[in-house]
């Protein structure tokens, strides 16, 4: 069997493949780091910073040690803190409303758009009062939120953007890369993420000469200059390893976006007959990078959502469910004065009631995606109500 047919691993994400397509210039460059000894912010880091100011068409770049501080970096730099709101998804990883809590502001959630999963900007106003310090929307799943309008009530209202891009870097909104539309843009480089390092890391991003000195400082126990220490703020850099392998893989990016668009087309065409599912919408005014390809089940379907997720683990095929709950409905954000009740925001449930994530890396094969998508289609006819289909 050639490799392309092969079926084995499968993985939601297979990073040994990929390393091993570029492993001597991974190599290459951690030895590079290790003869330097150069560990802590040596240049490595300064020259991937610029490489991906170059590639997102940004004039500042600054790594951080993780998507999260990247956030909480971006907040403070922008003075929220106790008693402020921030505006976000509550359709995201609890890294987004968790920045904006470390800090003593309060995560107000907006309901999203049931078909990319974003933001819908048609619900961020009726929640900006007089104590809103920032609007966060979220670039979900590789897709890009509908920046435009969201900028508009931003400006309306004299509110900055911070644009949490942990999930869709390379993505472009009407031509502009995700992340340099707002005030500030947020990256996470986890491993599983479309520009993943080999551990932790992160960085913001804008076009803001004031504000990209701010964050530097913040990030570095907010001193300019070693032990003059101005404010007080965080320790969070990115480490020199990880940005040597972040500069080799910025230069495979596009390809590894192809790869990721690819697989998603060939998901669309093995799926598009399978009833009761919903493939992924792909908005006009934005490109997609697939960092997750995440389908709707119908409830109509016998078992809905649960049901195939516990079949495709029968069948040993790799799934997962982002994100089964609304922040709010977390315990941690759940009880309190301002629990939102439930029904408040209904896309959301919803959403998190009928959505799985499929099997989506750069080395798919399209045997391993057959295999994937027969087996939802077996569950979709095997366990289907009848009358669902008249
Ligand atoms: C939408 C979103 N925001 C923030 C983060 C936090 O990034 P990190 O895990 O690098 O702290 C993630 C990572 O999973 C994420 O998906």
């Amino acid at each position: 069997m050639t490799k392309d047919n092969s079926t084995l691993p499968l993985a939601m994400v297979d990073l040994t493949t990929q390393y091993s397509r570029i492993q001597s210039e991974i190599d290459e460059a951690l030895q590079a780091v290790l003869d330097s000894a150069h560990f802590i912010r040596g240049p490595i880091v300064g020259e991937f910073e610029c490489s991906l100011a170059g590639y997102l068409d940004v004039p500042f770049v600054h790594g951080v040690a993780n998507g999260t501080d990247a956030l909480q970096v971006a907040l403070m730099a922008l003075d929220v803190g106790p008693g402020d709101e921030v505006v976000t998804s509550p359709f995201t990883f609890i890294a987004t409303a968790e920045a904006a809590a470390l800090l003593g502001a309060r995560a107000v959630f907006a309901d999203i758009e049931p078909d990319t999963f974003n933001m819908d900007p048609k619900r961020i106003e009726e929640r900006i009062t007089e104590r809103t310090k920032a609007i966060v929307p979220v670039h979900l799943f590789g897709q890009p939120a509908n920046m435009e309008p969201i900028m508009e009530i931003a400006s309306r209202h004299g509110v900055p953007v911070v644009e949490d891009n942990a999930q869709s870097v390379g993505a472009r909104y009407q031509g502009q890369t995700a992340g340099s539309i707002g005030d500030i843009g947020t990256l996470s480089f986890f491993p599983s993420k479309n520009l993943g390092a080999y551990g932790d890391g992160g960085a913001v991003l804008t076009r803001s000469q004031p504000l990209y000195e701010r964050m530097r400082m913040i990030a570095s126990h907010g001193s300019r200059k070693k032990y003059y220490n101005e404010i007080v703020g965080v320790n969070s850099r990115l480490d020199a390893m990880q940005a040597a392998i972040l500069k080799v893989k910025l230069n495979h990016l596009d390809d590894f976006i192809a790869r990721r668009v690819r697989a998603a087309d060939l998901y669309d065409t093995l799926l598009k007959d399978t009833p009761g599912i919903t493939r992924p919408v792909r908005a006009e005014y934005a490109t997609h990078v697939f960092h997750q390809y995440t389908i709707r089940v119908s409830s109509d379907l016998e078992g809905g959502r649960d049901g195939l997720a516990a079949f495709l683990k029968s069948r040993q095929i790799p799934h997962a469910v982002y994100y089964p709950v609304g922040l709010h409905q977390l315990p941690v954000f759940s009880d309190g004065e301002h629990a939102v009740p439930p029904g408040e925001l209904p896309q959301t449930e919803a959403a998190a009631a009928e959505v799985i994530s499929l099997p989506m890396h750069t080395e798919l094969t399209a045997a391993q995606q057959e295999l994937v998508a027969e087996a939802i289609a077996e569950f979709a006819r095997g366990v289907q109500i009848p009358e669902a289909h008249g």
